[in-house]
């Protein structure tokens, strides 16, 4: 199985991404969950990242609370999409657990050391602050790193928190930019590829008619998280972005996109944290990213559902 580290910010769907890599012990082992300040501040999100795990029956999971402000600007949190708690839809009990001792970005850099290079996998579901800072404080794990598979960005699809911008990399683009530049192998999935895994109401009664705590759990998170975008931009659903990324980790063929140069705007107020993705290949920038663009979404809610009900 595959050693991965979470960074997250849950988040409805960086909760399902969560349960996902819990149901996939084959190809999957989460060595632990560091939690970062992004749809909702700090003590919100390194919170719900234990109420998940107990959900999935996984309290040992440690999840380590990381930084609680982006590197250089002031946090902006998404309460308008994934509610107060940031986890707003299904009634949950507090976690009976305590968050692990140490500070999130000591469990990276440690975690990193103690591993043979090029065998633990970053998987960022959030705002970067936590892997930058790593990677800012402790430059020798970069090259360890086996790679990065990132929710964040766009090309297509422009912005989702300003006209230009994704979110995660809009709250802490100097963030982004370290990792971005930092030279580990990269997958992306932006918003290009999130914005067609949309959980429609056929895929949300799959959820619910697992009939399980997971099941209704899952269900009534994507109900909420729903109500955003469809009263916003229409669509047919949810889109249920961060697990795309631990679906990678587990059917690759799932997804299609190009090897190119994805650059961060950190300068710029109007498109700031911008992805300016050289999907045309018009530059002669070096290839940093896997920027994925396609998706076999029936084959994702597919896996998704028969993995949900593992749990
Ligand atoms: C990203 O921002 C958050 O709201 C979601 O959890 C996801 O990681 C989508 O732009
Ligand atoms: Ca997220």
């Amino acid at each position: 199985a595959r050693k991965i580290i979470i960074d997250t910010d849950p988040g409805q769907d960086d909760a399902v991404a969560i349960l996902l890599a819990l149901a996939s012990p084959d190809e999957i082992e989460v060595l632990g969950i560091t939690a970062v300040a992004g749809n909702v501040p700090l003590p919100l999100t390194s919170k719900n990242a234990r109420i998940i795990c107990e959900l999935a029956g996984r309290p040992e999971v440690p999840v380590h609370a990381g930084c609680d402000t982006p590197l250089a600007r002031p946090l902006v949190t998404a309460e308008h999409v994934h509610g107060k708690t940031g986890l707003d839809g299904p009634t949950l009990p507090d976690p009976v657990t305590d968050l692990a001792p140490g500070h999130a970005v000591d469990f990276i850099i440690d975690t990193l050391r103690a591993h043979a290079p090029g065998t633990v996998t970053l998987c960022p579901l959030g705002p970067l602050t936590n892997i930058a800072t790593a990677f800012r404080d402790a430059p020798d794990i970069i090259p360890r790193v086996k790679d990065i598979v990132l929710m964040g960005g766009a090309y297509f699809e422009v912005g989702n928190i300003t006209p230009a911008a994704e979110f995660n990399i809009y709250v802490d683009p100097e963030a982004a930019d370290i990792v971005f530049r930092s030279g580990a192998p990269l997958t992306v999935m932006p918003l290009d590829v999130t914005h067609k895994a949309l959980v429609t109401r056929p895929r949300n009664d799959a959820f619910r008619a697992l009939d399980t705590a997971v099941g209704h759990a899952v269900a009534e998170m994507t109900d909420f998280f729903e109500r955003f975008d469809k009263e916003k931009y229409g669509s047919a659903g949810a889109p249920l972005h961060d697990p795309c990324v631990i679906a990678w980790l587990i059917r690759p063929d799932l997804f299609k996109g190009r090897h190119i140069n994805v650059e961060i705007e950190t300068r710029s107020d109007l498109t700031l944290g911008m992805t300016v993705a050289d999907w045309w290949r018009v530059t002669e920038r070096a290839p940093n990213a896997m920027f994925m663009g396609g998706i076999d979404a029936d084959g994702f809610f597919a896996l998704l559902t028969e993995r949900l009900a593992r749990l």
